[in-house]
């Protein structure tokens, strides 16, 4: 349904994103899982025709993304990060205004407009000013306006940012009800919302693609590695290197000082003493050395670290 081969875009000699290539198919619901400033956005807004790529191409639903932009702009219902919504227009009037820009006629509207009120489940608030709703209600009548026009594809960045939880979960609901009749890609820069609602996870980390997993396979990665901190009292150049060497170490990631890092190690084996052994064989001064409960933080440097097995 999605198809996105080798596409880069730079901003200036910055590149946003550096070859990028995935598949989504029909019905699958996909998450962009990556920090602020990894290229999710810029990803949505290609795919969906709002800018070129500087290369690579785009096809959906079989029109290539360049040629054929009216086409694609058919097959994808898009609520951007911020929602173009009109705060004076009343609920109706706002996606009624929507509804005429992507060419549905009057009947068509008239048909739509019940079915994606009750879908969003807008219903109570239909006849209200969008200004006066809260920003749960706000992000329903951003989906409503991506769905208006019966669209194959939705894209959806970071749907559930910025709301409580309460409304984080109705929105969660209502997309998992979306999936199977819509090809879903929805950004965030929540682990655990990813696994909870999508089928496969893309991460995307400086542009680049770091891995396209299932939640259960993401899952098992983080439950197989335990985090070591170490802080020496100098390095030299392979150091890092060395130590991502040593049996045991799944990745080494530098920590808050020059002279301390974090050890990705295979969950089950302690390699403490290994490591000592290691540093003090550099006659190298060992300030300390402990084991650290797993962060999301961390969890996200696992992933977004290929382990030594990988390369
Ligand atoms: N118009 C632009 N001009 C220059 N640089 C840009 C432009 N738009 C985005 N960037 C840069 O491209 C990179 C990717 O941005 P993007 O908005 O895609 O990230 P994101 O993954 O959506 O992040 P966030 O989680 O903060 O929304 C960032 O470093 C950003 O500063
Ligand atoms: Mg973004």
């Amino acid at each position: 349904m999605i198809e996105v081969q080798e596409v880069t875009k730079r901003y200036g000699t910055f590149s946003a994103l550096d070859n990028i290539s995935f598949s989504i198919k029909k019905g699958e619901i996909v998450a962009f899982l990556g920090p602020n400033g990894a290229g999710k956005t810029t990803t949505m807004r290609i795919i969906t025709g709002f800018m070129p790529p500087t290369s690579g191409t785009i096809r959906i639903a079989g029109f290539d993304g360049l040629a054929s932009p009216m086409a694609i702009k058919k097959q994808i219902g898009y609520l951007p990060e911020t929602p173009p919504l009109y705060l004076e227009l009343t609920v109706q009037e706002y996606l009624t205004f929507v509804g005429r820009i992507k060419g549905l006629d009057p009947a068509q509207l008239l048909s739509r407009m019940d079915k994606i009120i009750e879908q969003t489940g807008l219903k109570e608030v239909q006849g209200r000013v969008i200004g006066h709703l809260s920003r749960g209600y706000r992000q329903r009548v951003g989906l409503a306006q991506a769905l208006i026009h019966n669209p194959p594809v939705l894209i959806l960045d970071e749907p559930t940012t910025g709301l409580d939880p309460n409304q984080i979960i109705e929105i969660r609901d209502l997309i998992k009800n979306l999936a199977g009749s819509h090809t879903i890609i929805l950004s965030t820069h929540l682990l655990a919302e990813a696994t909870a609602i999508c089928q496969r996870v893309i991460i995307i980390h400086k542009g680049k693609i770091v891995a396209i997993d299932t939640p259960e396979q993401l899952s098992a990665k983080l439950q197989q590695s335990e985090t070591l901190s170490l802080t020496v009292e100098q390095t030299y150049p392979d150091f890092a290197l060395e130590l991502g060497r040593l049996p045991g170490v799944l990745a080494v990631t530098q920590g808050t000082s020059p002279n301390s890092f974090m050890l990705e190690t295979q969950q089950g084996r302690d390699i403490r003493s290994e490591v000592t052994k290691f540093i003090v064989s550099r006659e190298i001064g060992l300030l300390e050395i402990k084991a650290q409960p797993l962060t999301l933080e961390d969890a996200f440097k696992v992933l977004t670290k290929e382990s030594p097995a990988d390369r």
